[in-house]
């Protein structure tokens, strides 16, 4: 077990690194959130005004890494020295995350280091493209769904619970309009592997969810 590696793609807001976290900590096996390290690229090109110019965000990657922490409040997220744990989501971040996560240059990058990251052992890796480009050859690859309606809603319940009010409309619009970028873009678009097993969480709570994905590690 502690060789396996899990692949969880899936659309925004589906629950993945929800059920991802809770699989590495039962398994004892690492997780990582692919989608924070490409915040974190779009983090560098957003506060640093380079917009698409991936040879100066690769630059300043490169000198200033990313890399993960843990602290009470769950994972942390640092480019070089500097915490970007809530910087990166921010509106702006999430905004702009599809455009720099289509630059094929930028993909390679953080591909390299993600799959440098799994040559260490087990892991559980959530993302858009791990079933079919970083990890075609995992034991596990699962593809989460849910309707937009109710990714919205638990997006704008998360919100709530932290103190924030958004409008739930503009919500759902950004979250399929993110999902129809990933999806259409050249480079590793959002897709479902062959091989993947699908899971439609639409009314289904996280336990469920969890022992689902456990049921099938045999
Ligand atoms: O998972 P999360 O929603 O944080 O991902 C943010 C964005 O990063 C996605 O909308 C997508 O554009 C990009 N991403 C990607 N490939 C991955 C993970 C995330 O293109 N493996």
């Amino acid at each position: 077990l502690k060789e396996i590696r899990i692949a969880i793609d899936g659309p925004a807001s589906s629950g993945k690194s929800t059920v991802a976290k809770i699989i590495a900590k039962d398994f004892d096996i690492i997780y990582l959130d692919t989608g924070a390290m490409y915040r974190a690229a779009t983090y560098v090109a957003l506060s640093n005004d380079l917009d698409d110019d991936f040879e100066k965000i690769i630059t300043i990657l490169k000198e200033n890494p990313i890399s993960f922490g843990t602290s009470s409040e769950g994972q942390l997220v640092y480019v070089g020295e500097v915490d970007v744990t809530h910087a990166i989501r921010q509106n702006d971040v999430t905004n702009a995350v599809s455009k720099i996560s289509a630059i094929p240059e930028i993909r390679e990058y953080l591909v390299d280091a993600q799959r440098e990251i799994a040559s260490h052992g087990g892991i559980v890796m959530d993302g858009r493209d791990i079933g079919t480009v970083v990890l075609p050859d995992a034991e596990l690859k699962i593809f989460l769904v849910a309707s937009v309606e109710e990714r919205a809603e638990r997006r704008y319940k998360e919100n709530l619970a932290k103190g924030i009010e958004t409008d739930y409309e503009q919500l759902k619009f950004e979250i399929a309009e993110r999902d129809r970028k990933d999806s259409t873009r050249e480079v590793s678009p959002l897709k479902q592997a062959d091989d993947a097993i699908l899971i439609d969480t639409t009314g289904m709570g996280i336990a469920a969810v969890v022992s689902k994905i456990k049921s099938f590690v045999k």
